[in-house]
């Protein structure tokens, strides 16, 4: 005789493996959803180390999938935080002590329970795993608001996307005043008389839009430059950097994305000094904060800034152009800002990563015409999967940029998969090594932390094609596991190497694991 909870169990189990990986018809189309459906047990994703400066404010909330209400508990939280046992949000000061404290999460239901290990590092670094949340640029351009804004964060926690680790909400150009604009949402002076900046009619309390995110247990991102004005020619930063810094801390940000657009006009013809400059500038004035604010530098790859951008207070750094502008050929423009970006991989690790531009997948709008409407993405399925599996090998920071408020199952299920997440996340900090470019064939390998090395075996041709890769090429020899990253299945044993049928456009994307590290599915 069953127990009811035995019975509730098997139930909750079955209807769950009734709806796993099954291709879903949609108009005429079949859904390839590879993404298994998050098991009703509890599982926690995202980073298992977390950098932090010492007596700071501190918020971050468990990502954890599994059927609510879930009770979360901690073991050895430092004494200054707290952590609701509901909301699984942790908050409060960090330690005045820098140092390394091992924190195990644990999360239950009346399925089960899952812990995880998370240590926090209070010290000078932030970002020690690659950023992850929702930029508006592609979703808004011009034209963002304050409610806009906010829908994003609800979107953020009801899509499931923060149960993944997605965690910054991050506001893009065009919040601040319009120096010259008639418009009059846009209009009126853009500092006040104490040379403090001012935020449009469009977002009327900055202050009370990063509390409601921080509510969420999410964190909140803005947007500046060095120049006098944005790329879209709003108030920037030049000649306020101090007051802007405090004024970006006392609103509650904790990310600035600092963008090099009218800098130009300040220094005719920079060199590596006058690149730097103004990144070191502004590094140092959100340093003296008493929060920790996320630095992005974004001007594009000039003077190489992979080089230097670390060394000047930069946790990650744009390494192209706009990708949204980018017009593909016979491939879509993401695959030849990740080739380029691909060659910079001695230059990321724990504190600072290439970025190679946000996610452009879903209902997204187009950067060569901003006054379009938002479209769903014209990538095809394959390329989709290729795009995240590409950026979660370069370990870039993943940001979605399309329409919060517009995403669908496939979206999502190209988003949200754990054990693609966990490649970007992985604490050792690699980022992927070309191991083969030819016209068709593009091979990455990413060594992890548990001494496994994950495999993408990308197909840029246009017809199906096998593509191998020896042992000998990612350092390794014997026989080995070879699992489905994407389908969260294991593919089985292999001596000498592994090869794959790979789909026109598409990805095959493994981990490669002597048996006993094998990381296993918690469904399976
Ligand atoms: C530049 C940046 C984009 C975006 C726009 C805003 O083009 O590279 O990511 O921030 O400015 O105007």
């Amino acid at each position: 005789m069953l127990t009811r909870r035995e019975a509730t169990l098997i139930s909750t189990f079955v209807v769950w493996a009734l709806g796993m990986q099954c291709p879903v018809a949609f108009g005429q189309s079949l859904l390839d959803m590879r993404t298994p459906k998050a098991p009703p047990i509890p599982h926690i994703n995202g980073p298992k180390v977390y950098g932090a400066r010492p007596g700071h404010p501190f918020l971050y909330r468990i990502p954890c999938t599994g059927t609510r209400p879930i009770h979360f508990s901690a073991m050895g939280l430092p004494s200054s935080l707290k952590l609701d046992e509901t909301s699984g949000i942790i908050s409060g000061t960090t330690p005045d002590v820098p140092g390394e404290y091992a924190t195990t999460l644990e999360a239950a239901n009346s399925l089960g329970n899952v812990s995880r290990q998370f240590k926090i590092v209070v010290g000078d670094q932030l970002g020690l795993t690659p950023q992850m949340g929702w930029n508006d640029w592609y979703s808004y351009y011009e034209h963002p608001t304050e409610s806009d804004i906010r829908e994003a964060a609800d979107a953020m926690i009801k899509s499931g996307m923060a149960d993944y680790g997605y965690q910054f909400v991050d506001i893009d150009d065009a919040w601040a005043r319009k120096p010259g604009s008639s418009d009059p949402q846009l209009e009126g002076p853009a500092r006040n008389a104490d040379g403090d900046i001012l935020s449009n009619a469009r977002f009327p309390n900055m202050g009370g839009l990063t509390e409601y995110i921080h509510s969420l247990g999410l964190k909140a991102g803005i947007y500046s430059g060095p120049g006098p004005l944005t790329c879209a020619k709003f108030e920037a930063s030049y000649g306020h950097e101090d007051a802007d810094a405090r004024q970006f801390s006392k609103w509650g940000f904790d990310l600035l994305k600092y963008d090099w657009c009218s800098y130009g006009t300040v220094v005719k013809s920079p060199g590596l000094p006058e690149f730097q400059e103004p990144y070191r500038k502004m590094s140092s004035l959100l340093e003296k904060q008493n929060r920790d604010i996320v630095l992005n530098i974004c001007q594009y790859g000039m003077g190489e800034v992979w080089k230097w951008g670390r060394k000047i207070g930069g946790m990650s750094w744009r390494t192209t152009g706009d990708l949204g502008a980018v017009k593909g050929g016979s491939l879509p423009g993401f695959y030849s800002v990740g080739f380029a970006n691909a060659a910079l991989d001695a230059y990321a690790g724990p504190g600072g990563w290439n970025d190679p531009d946000y996610i452009l997948i879903g209902t997204v709008g187009d950067a060569n015409d901003i006054n379009l409407p938002a479209k769903p993405t014209h990538l095809t399925q394959g390329e989709q999967y290729s795009y995240m599996s590409m950026w979660s090998l370069m370990a870039a920071p993943l940001f979605f940029s399309g329409e919060m408020t517009k995403l669908d199952d496939f979206t999502l299920n190209v988003l949200c998969n754990s054990e693609v997440i966990d490649i970007d996340q992985d604490s050792l900090g690699r980022q992927a090594k070309v191991v083969r470019k030819t016209p068709q064939e593009f091979v990455l390998a990413k060594p992890l932390d548990d001494g496994s090395v994950a495999v993408g075996l990308f197909n840029l041709s246009t017809e199906p094609l096998t593509i191998s890769v020896p042992w000998s090429d990612v350092e390794r020899s014997g026989t080995l596991m070879v699992r489905d990253v994407w389908r969260h299945e294991s593919i089985g044993a292999f001596a000498n190497g592994f090869s794959s049928q790979v789909p026109a456009h598409d990805v095959a994307l493994v981990r490669i694991s002597p048996q006993r590290t094998l990381p296993v599915s918690p469904a399976r």
